[in-house]
């Protein structure tokens, strides 16, 4: 049976790195991010690639009632979360001016 995680910070980067591993693992997602457009097609992508359920939340989580929000509209939706991936947050990691991002095969 198929489980569901929510990922925040799901746009890019290992949120959305994480959303293709375990969609390829036949789970379903709610993403969780700012950015509406970059949500959207990663929906798309999934939905179509994987054959997963993928619900997007339009979401700021530096609002003080961001989490309500979420938690509500998950309730509101009635889906139950199995994993929480709260991974959002801000990425550049600088050494001596060097970028150790790594290059992801979904950008
Ligand atoms: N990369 C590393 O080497 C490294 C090392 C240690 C820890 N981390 C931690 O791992 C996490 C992810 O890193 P990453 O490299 O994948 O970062 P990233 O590429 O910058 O991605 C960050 C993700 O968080 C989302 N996000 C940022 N602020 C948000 C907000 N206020 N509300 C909702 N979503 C927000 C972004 O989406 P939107 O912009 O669309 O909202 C994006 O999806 C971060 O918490 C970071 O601190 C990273």
């Amino acid at each position: 049976m198929s489980k569901t995680a929510l990922i925040t910070g799901a746009s890019k980067g290992i949120g959305k790195e994480l959303a293709f591993l375990l969609a390829e693992k036949g789970h379903d997602l709610v993403l969780v991010a700012r950015s509406a457009e970059a949500l959207k097609k990663i929906k798309i992508e999934l939905e179509e690639t994987c054959s997963v359920s993928v619900h997007t939340l339009v979401v700021d989580l530096c609002d003080a009632v961001s989490a309500q929000a979420v938690f509500d509209e998950v309730k509101k939706e009635g889906i139950d979360i199995d994993y929480l991936v709260n991974n959002a947050g801000f990425g550049d990691y600088n050494d001596e001016g060097k970028n150790h991002r790594h290059s992801r095969r979904h950008e």
